[in-house]
């Protein structure tokens, strides 16, 4: 398996000389997996660091081999992979499942797994549960839930039994029917406070990092610099440790409009669109297959 070497990690993300370049987390030179204490460890050096969704054995290959250090099995298979309006239909059958996959298709990245709408509202015991399943099943390194100071004891519960948790801030997309859409959080001082102490409060709950999604960058800033575990922003502004975006959206898959925070790296929705016609046109056209693509 390849991974990126220092030499080609132009942006010289850990800045603290050749042994810190070597234990980045994007572009590091380490091929064992990667694990929470790896991402503490690059807090501390203060490394930037990127995430992405995969919902699949193959997609999450490639981006193990482009050495992405952390991918998030995302609840946000409901609609990117599922076929779901939203994130809340999701199961834990489906998680697990998909799940799965996308550890068999990796070797280095750590993998969280999201815990689904209504696998954890009840309370630290359900959680334990279905955390469990998706550690001791799925074979993921870590799992992630949403909300903050409500969700603070199934976090504890969690990391007592020896699950990292990663926790998620801000915009909980879980929540759409109570929001009626997805508006951008903590603006205004009481929400920004709210937002505040929900951070704080994953983090005194024993989380290892925070997703921080649809909070307004300076609030995002702040966040960042009074806690001592890592912020993964989305719609979060630059000044986060790490950031994360869905995949499909990253890479130009997702049909009509994304959010105005994703920046498109590709245009694979066109490229797969050509190609799929391409083969269309050359078998109805006989152009395919000739006596190269036969046997004999
Ligand atoms: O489900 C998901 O993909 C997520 C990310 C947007 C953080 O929760």
């Amino acid at each position: 398996m390849t991974h990126v070497s220092p030499a080609q990690n132009q942006s010289g993300s850990s800045g603290n000389g050749p042994a810190a370049a070597a234990k980045a987390l994007y572009g590091g030179t380490g091929s064992r997996r990667i694990t929470v204490r790896d991402i503490s460890a690059a807090k501390e050096r203060g490394e930037k660091w990127p995430m992405l969704t995969a919902y699949d054995a193959m997609t999450a290959s490639v981006f193990d081999q482009a050495g992405i250090p952390v991918m998030l099995v995302g609840d946000s298979m409901g609609n990117c992979h599922l076929g779901y309006e939203s994130t809340v239909p999701v199961t834990m059958d489906e998680m697990t499942l998909l799940s799965a996959a996308v550890v068999r298709g990796t070797q280095r990245a750590l993998i969280v797994g999201d815990l689904p709408f209504g696998s954890y509202q009840e309370g630290p015991v359900q959680a334990l549960r279905n955390a469990t399943r998706l550690i001791k099943d799925a074979g993921v390194g870590a799992v992630k839930l949403e909300g903050g100071e409500r969700s603070a004891h199934q976090i504890e519960l969690l990391v007592q039994a020896g699950i990292p948790v990663m926790a998620h801030v801000g915009l909980t997309p879980q929540s759409v029917n109570a929001y009626g859409g997805y508006p951008v959080q903590g603006r205004g001082e009481e929400a920004a406070q709210q937002l505040l102490r929900d951070a704080k409060a994953v983090q005194d709950a024993g989380a290892f990092a925070v997703v921080l999604e649809l909070v307004p960058a300076e609030l995002a800033a702040e966040v960042t610099r009074s806690l001592h575990i890592p912020t993964v922003g989305i719609g979060a502004g630059p000044d986060c440790d790490a950031q994360v975006l869905v995949w499909t959206d990253m890479a130009g898959m997702t049909d009509g409009r994304v959010p105005r925070f994703v920046k498109q790296y590709a245009e694979l929705r066109q490229s797969l669109g050509d190609a799929a016609r391409a083969f269309a046109e050359d078998v109805v056209g006989g152009a395919y297959p000739t006596a190269e693509h036969s046997f004999r």
